[in-house]
């Protein structure tokens, strides 16, 4: 029997992605500051997702909600269905997330593969108990941990200043380190906290292009804080924006920049 060929629509849409990070109704207070309120966020896997907003939105606290570091009072956050609230904040990174900060935090006093490898254990027991008890593969471990992180310095074209002092670097590469230390946990979603403040407009040109290939290649999704519009149109699939600590809009990087509240704060008047 031969059967018919299925036809597709021209126009068909493939199916939406998975949520990989689900936000719901967050809301975050300090004593008389409402800093969130009802905050949802939906970050699909293998987006580069965008979080836009101005000064004071409450962005970075929004990370710092998703990252164990600050408790919200109200809402939910799921990674992967794993309720990041009822995890403490130093297993976080064994359920796949990793971040970086505004303003890179790092070790003056030791090389860039040294700050690298800090801050990429897991902290999982089983893991732990098992360094203390076969010695020889917490070596191993220990090798295989060195070589990848510096397979990553050289993807990041870092590989020639691995044994310098952070401090000896542009600023521009010390938030490349920062987000290589961030890569090294093999994270699902990786949060980036303004990863092109401060850099002049050809690094922030290869910043998006080093962003995408950490998406490509790596698998990594995505959630990226930022001003610059210009990298927000370049690399994103979605954007959310924020003001106040309310959600104001969702869409595409085109689609947001048409809402008046962006075109106010952006552009300094509404059409
Ligand atoms: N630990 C804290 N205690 C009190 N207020 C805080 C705390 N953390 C953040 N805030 C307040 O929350 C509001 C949002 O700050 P947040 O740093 O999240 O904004 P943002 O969107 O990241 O801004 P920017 O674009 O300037 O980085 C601000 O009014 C800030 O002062
Ligand atoms: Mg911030």
């Amino acid at each position: 029997m031969v059967l018919p060929a299925l036809s597709v629509p021209a126009d068909a849409q493939p199916p939406p992605r998975p949520e990989l990070l689900a936000v719901r109704g967050v809301s975050l207070r300090f004593g008389g500051l409402a800093v969130l309120s009802t905050v949802d966020l939906t970050v699909r896997a293998g987006e580069i997702h965008g979080l836009v907003g101005p000064n004071g939105a409450g962005k970075t606290s929004l990370f710092n909600c998703i990252s164990g570091l600050y408790r919200p009072q109200a809402g939910s956050i799921n990674l992967d269905g794993a309720d990041l609230l009822r995890c403490p904040p130093h297993r976080l990174a064994g359920l796949g997330l990793a971040r970086t900060f505004q303003h890179p935090i790092l070790d003056q006093h030791t090389s860039v593969l040294e700050n690298v490898l800090t801050g990429t254990y897991t902290c999982q027991d089983s893991a732990a108990v098992g360094r203390v008890f076969h010695p020889r593969s917490a070596l191993r471990e220990k090798d295989r941990r060195r070589q990848k992180a510096r397979a990553l310095l050289a993807y990041s074209g870092l590989i020639d200043v691995e044994d310098q002092s952070p401090g000896t670097l542009p600023h521009a590469e010390q938030k490349r380190v920062e987000l290589v230390r961030a890569l090294l946990a093999e994270p699902k979603l990786l949060l980036l906290d303004e990863p092109a403040g401060g850099l002049v407009h050809s690094e922030v040109d290869e910043l998006g292009e080093l962003i995408r290939r950490i998406r490509d290649d790596h698998g990594v999704t995505v959630l990226l804080v930022e001003h610059h519009m210009g990298l927000i149109s370049s690399i994103t699939d979605h954007v959310h924006v924020l003001a106040e600590g309310r959600n104001v809009t969702a869409g595409t990087a085109a689609e947001v920049q048409r809402h008046p509240a962006v075109i106010e704060s952006y552009l300094g008047s509404a059409p």
